[in-house]
């Protein structure tokens, strides 16, 4: 037992000098009037005391440090871990009711659970891969004079009119309409009518001259039916920067191909005739609020080009041009048109591209000669409005189809030549 004389606290005081090892040595400096205590300390007696007066954690360190020397000891150090114990688990329990309080009791979902099929559309392969034009920073690899050109075609392209229409600041060739109204984002467009094919597969035979054209007479043939217009000079500057742009345009493209993507998406035949009263209401709903009424488009501030371009009347392509065939028309506007729609985000049905396609091409528009065209009858298109044909189907039936007789009857007799009367050529 302890002697008596007591210290801080009311507790006994140490009677001999202790050996502390360091850990004690750090609690005695903090608590020094434990230090003078802790040999002496009859535990039983002192607990109060000591919960009383002392840090928790100081006390049970304390008692851990000593040896426990007889079976009350022991006894006191076991039933002090229990009292820990279910202290931890006091708190444990309380956390936990707390939290059911507040965050609510956890459900347990009383239906079936229903399996979300996430099924994997594997994107259409007819448009992955698409050919792009090439970067800008590809430019460095141009000489000065030939960057020089690539800009002043791209812009001849893009603001047509400014330079060569009927307002024009170099010469008056055209129609008002640009390049770029077809050929969109200056014929960058994946099937918005690019140039991508156009320097790996000129020159090249066409049925329409019958003879092999190079890329000047392929632009000039836009110049005079697209733009319902006259041939730009094949020596001029701007014809040079037409050519040079879109030589550049085909940087990457391998000779005598085409990338996917080149041109106008060939669309799927319909199996009816496409028709001009359904294609009327398509206009009506989804088109003319920008090209107008009478197809006239909307001139710009500037009133040189257009706003939006004009589908038919005097200012419009001739009959001779491209898009006067229902096929291109259609394709073009499938993927295209209404302005925004794109191969990624038609906004047209097949069937409504057609029929839109066969109500504009319905409509007056300037007319050309054509009489020199298609030497080779049998090398006209299956979609070709005007005879005579190599074979016995109507006008009507070649412009607004049913196509596939028409495309049967062409397989048949592949390799045909069937010269044009009046052309003394074959
Ligand atoms: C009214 C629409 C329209 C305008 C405007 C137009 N084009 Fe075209 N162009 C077409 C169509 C449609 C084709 C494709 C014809 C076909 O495949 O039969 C085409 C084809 C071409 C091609 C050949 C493409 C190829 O891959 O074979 C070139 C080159 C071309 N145009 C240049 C021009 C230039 C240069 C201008 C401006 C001076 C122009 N076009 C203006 C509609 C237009
Ligand atoms: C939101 C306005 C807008 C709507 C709607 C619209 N277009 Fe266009 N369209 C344009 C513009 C602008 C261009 C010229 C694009 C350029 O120069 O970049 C154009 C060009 C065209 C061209 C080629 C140029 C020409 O004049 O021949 C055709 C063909 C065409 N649109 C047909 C249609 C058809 C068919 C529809 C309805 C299905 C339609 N567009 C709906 C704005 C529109």
């Amino acid at each position: 037992m302890p002697t008596t004389k007591h210290g801080a606290y009311g507790l006994p005081k140490a009677t001999k000098s202790i050996n502390k090892p360091l850990h004690k040595s750090l609690i005695c400096t903090i608590f020094p009037h434990l230090c003078n205590n802790y040999h002496n300390l009859d535990y039983f007696r002192d607990l109060p005391l000591l919960l009383h007066h002392h840090h928790p954690f100081v006390f049970i360190n304390d008692m851990i440090q000593q040896e426990p020397n007889d079976s009350t000891q022991k006894k006191l150090f076991t039933a002090l871990r229990i009292l820990i114990g279910l202290l931890l688990g006091a708190v444990a329990i309380f956390f936990l009711l707390v939290s059911i309080l507040f965050f609510d009791t956890p459900t347990l979902p009383t239906e079936e659970p229903v399996l979300v099929q996430k099924t994997y559309t594997k994107p259409d392969s007819n448009f992955t891969g698409v050919w792009l034009a090439p970067a800008d920073w590809r430019m460095s690899q141009l000489s000065p004079e030939k960057q020089q050109l690539v800009k002043y075609g791209k812009e001849l392209i893009a603001h047509t009119a400014t330079y060569l229409g009927p307002k024009g600041s170099v010469r008056h060739l055209s129609n008002g309409m640009n390049c770029q109204n077809c050929h969109l984002n200056a014929g960058t467009q994946p099937w918005g009518n690019n140039y991508f094919a156009v320097e790996s597969t000129y020159p090249k035979f066409r049925e329409r001259s019958g003879g092999i054209e190079n890329k000047i007479k392929r632009v000039n043939d836009c110049f005079e039916r697209s733009l319902n217009g006259k041939a730009l000079d094949s020596t001029s500057r701007e014809m040079q920067a037409i050519i040079t742009y879109i030589e550049w345009l085909g940087t990457g493209v391998a000779s005598k191909t085409s990338p996917k993507g080149s041109g106008i998406f060939k669309l799927k035949l319909l199996s009816r005739a496409a028709d001009p009263d359904k294609g009327k209401i398509v206009y009506e709903q989804k088109c003319q609020s920008c090209h107008q009424a009478q197809g006239e488009g909307v001139l710009a501030a500037d009133g040189k080009s257009y706003s939006f371009p004009p589908l038919w009347g005097k200012n419009s392509y001739n009959t001779g041009a491209g898009l006067y065939r229902i096929s291109n028309f259609a394709g073009y506007v499938k993927y295209n048109m209404p302005l925004g729609a794109t191969y990624q985000n038609p906004q047209l049905s097949d069937e409504e591209a057609w029929d839109v396609a066969a109500f504009v091409n319905s409509m007056p528009r300037p007319t050309k000669d054509l009489s020199k065209d298609w030497p080779n009858l049998a090398g006209k298109p299956f979609d070709h409005p005007f005879g005579p044909y190599a074979d016995s189907f109507s006008e009507k039936q070649h412009k607004y189809g049913p196509y596939q007789p028409i495309k049967a009857w062409k397989e048949q007799h592949k390799g045909l030549k069937v010269p044009h009367s009046k052309l003394a050529k074959l």
